[in-house]
């Protein structure tokens, strides 16, 4: 029943393009409610943007000028910042306003002082929905003493932003069911004979037949089809777990960096934190570590010798480092790059120093892969670790460096082992220390101009300086990442004969990860001694994300590998042709149907509907590629 595999995941690919578009369709209405929301307050010129309220300040004492400070709880230590100025009352009775857009997006702090005297008049919580109409009244209380009472209003209720998220997630949701519940079907017996009976009468099996090629062609392009390279004569051991989760990585990837609605949780942190974007590069990063170990190992057997090997590794390096100095400097089409502003750091180029890194150092202390039955005796359950003590030993020196040069570094200006975000954080003292000794390396090394200029701290903490969090410091502890990929390629492979051995090394991994990233950061988000940070790529992050990525792997492999029940479709296809994947979406960005002119740019709906039709294409292409066998290797 070929031709029923190959309509069955037609199918699937056909539903994956009809989510997209009904999922746009159901989000469609309630755009004029947001409109009607945004209309200008004619009276004081406040336009409200994505993730802000309106708040009118009402004040009701007599000549008393108000200024009011304002602040997102989640900036750390924080500055508070000038919302308004509000003037006393000019006669009892009539307050006069001031207006101001607030960001909904966290907890707001409000202060109001008196502007002259600096004494505080009150002090309070709130959070403020998307495009709502609060108001604050302050007004005096007739009790006798002089007391000042300040409350929030109410004038116009919020919309509901995170509803395009849940109806996006439920719209998903119900598509995998039905691609469940067909595959199902098809797997029938009976039902595949009444289907013979309706629609395949021998005429159209010939006709799909010869469009295919011959039947036998059409069976290997089925759903569990494997390319060249999956083959076990080929390549021995190449695991589906491996490609689908890099597809998972490299999909959530490409929808954060389309914007992920503009929702800030599909933004990276501003800091420390985790939010979804912060996820996935360290996950790639973990998964190339896995390819790098299972793939070399398999070009050793087949008696590749390591000094060619070198040289490829080498020159794949060196072309992952190119490209991504292109891709990053998108101004390619507007004649020379001018050099005085190139941006070296980027992803790629991470990606391709620690590729190097990695490759050689497994390349040089490259054993023999133990037989699997050879590992049945006792003293051999650590053999993964044991066996690679060399490659463990240069890990931790390269993390001691780490730990000495971000706490013992002296940065001038700033304090030694700064770990924060400068600007407005740590109240002010130290505004141009972002990223401590990280940030302190790159500028010096390679100079402001050469790195990214807008770090995701410009926009709570309201950094000024350059910052790039693809830095040259943060690259030792992305190699410490892959490395942990590394290892987790030689669970899967010293022990693949027993699956139990391996989930237990998975779990054992995870947790042990787990709990060093506990102890370094206490279970918070600031106080941590080492906070989990994106931008400075600290160890805490790599070890929690490391923790994540074993978990993952944990889940994956038993359902896609052992057991078959899920093949790993659609993200198996992007995670197939990552490269190219990758270099597309970042090159064609502006482009349709990845981009296209948005009727209300203010609204989440919009931008997620975009983001996930720019998305869904993405992984039709790396569908469709695959099919015709089309892999970009470098
Ligand atoms: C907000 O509410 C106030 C008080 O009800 C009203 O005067 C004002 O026009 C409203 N502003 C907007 C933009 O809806
Ligand atoms: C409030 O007043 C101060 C000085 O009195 C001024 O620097 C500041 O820009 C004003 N802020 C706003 C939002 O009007
Ligand atoms: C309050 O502000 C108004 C204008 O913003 C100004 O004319 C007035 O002098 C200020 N009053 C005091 C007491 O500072
Ligand atoms: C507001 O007043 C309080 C109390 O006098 C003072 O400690 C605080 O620094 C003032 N806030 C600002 C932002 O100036
Ligand atoms: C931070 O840098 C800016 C611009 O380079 C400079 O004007 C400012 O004085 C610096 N601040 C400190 C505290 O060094």
């Amino acid at each position: 029943m070929s031709w029923a595999r190959a309509a069955g995941s037609a199918l699937a690919a056909l539903l994956l393009l009809a989510a997209s578009v009904l999922s746009a369709a159901l989000l469609a209405p309630g755009a004029s409610l947001e409109r009607s929301t945004r209309d200008l307050d004619s009276k004081r010129h406040v336009e409200l943007k994505m993730d802000q309220a309106l708040l009118l300040i009402h004040n009701e004492l007599f000549g008393t000028n108000l200024t009011v400070y304002w602040n997102s709880e989640r900036c750390y230590q924080c500055l508070l910042q000038v919302l308004a100025n509000v003037s006393g009352s000019a006669k009892p009775g009539a307050p006069s306003i001031a207006a101001a857009a607030v960001s909904t997006q966290h907890r707001s702090i409000l202060q109001l002082n008196h502007t002259w005297e600096e004494k505080e008049v009150c002090r309070l919580e709130y959070t403020f929905g998307e495009f709502g109409n609060y108001s604050l009244l302050v007004k005096p209380v007739h009790n006798g003493v002089n007391e000042i009472a300040c409350e929030i209003i109410v004038n116009k209720n919020p919309v509901d932003s995170n509803l395009p998220v849940c109806i996006a997630f439920l719209v998903g949701l119900a598509v995998i069911i039905a691609v469940c519940f067909l595959k199902f079907l098809l797997s029938l017996d009976d039902f595949n004979n009444w289907i013979s009976k309706t629609i395949n009468s021998r005429e159209t099996d010939r006709l799909i037949n010869s469009e295919l090629g011959s039947p036998s062609r059409a069976g290997q392009l089925g759903e569990d089809a494997q390319p060249e390279a999956w083959r076990p004569s080929v390549v021995p051991l190449r695991l589906r777990c491996v490609d689908t989760f890099r597809g998972i990585a490299l999909i959530v990837m490409v929808f954060v960096n389309y914007g992920g609605g503009k929702y800030w949780y599909f933004k990276h942190a501003s800091w420390n934190g985790l939010t979804v974007a912060d996820l996935v590069f360290p996950w790639f990063v973990f998964i190339m570590g896995s390819s790098i170990f299972l793939s070399m190992t398999s070009i050793l057997q087949r008696g590749c010798s390591k000094c060619r090997l070198l040289g490829k590794v080498a020159w794949r390096s060196f072309l992952l480092i190119s490209i991504g100095i292109i891709i990053v400097n998108p101004n390619y089409c507007l004649g020379p790059l001018s050099w005085d502003k190139v941006r070296i750091p980027g992803v790629l180029q991470r990606l391709g120093v620690t590729y190097f890194v990695v490759a050689v150092l497994e390349l040089l202390c490259a054993k023999p892969v133990p037989e699997s039955g050879a590992l049945e005796r006792r003293c051999s359950s650590l053999q993964d670790v044991t066996s690679s003590w060399p490659q463990w030993l240069f890990i931790l020196m390269l993390e001691g460096v780490w730990l000495a040069l971000t706490f013992f570094l002296p940065v001038p200006g700033c304090p030694t082992g700064y770990l924060g975000p400068g600007g407005i954080g740590d109240r002010g003292q130290y505004p141009n220390c972002t990223g401590g000794a990280a940030g302190y390396i790159d500028r010096v090394l390679l100079g402001d101009d050469h790195i990214y200029q807008h770090p995701s701290s410009t926009v709570l903490y309201h950094t000024t300086v350059a910052y790039d969090p693809e830095g040259i410091l943060g690259t030792i502890n992305s190699i410490v990442m892959a490395f942990l990929g590394v290892q987790a390629g030689k669970i899967l492979l010293y022990y693949k004969d027993q699956t139990k051995g391996i989930l237990i090394r998975f779990t054992a991994w995870c947790c042990f990860l787990g709990l060093i990233s506990a102890a370094l950061t206490k279970i918070s988000e600031n106080e941590g001694f080492i906070p989990i940070n994106k931008n400075l790529w600290s160890i805490s992050y790599v070890t929690t994300l490391g923790s994540f990525a074993f978990f993952i792997l944990l889940i994956l492999y038993p359902i896609v590998d052992v057991k078959g029940l899920w093949t790993g479709t659609p993200f198996f296809y992007p995670g197939m042709n990552s490269i190219l994947v990758y270099v597309g979406h970042e090159v064609l960005e502006n482009y349709f149907p990845f981009q296209w002119r948005l009727q209300d740019n203010q609204s989440h709906r919009e931008h997620l509907v975009q983001n996930l039709v720019a998305t869904t294409v993405w992984v039709l292409v790396a569908y469709v590629l695959y099919r015709k066998k089309v892999f970009w290797k470098i």
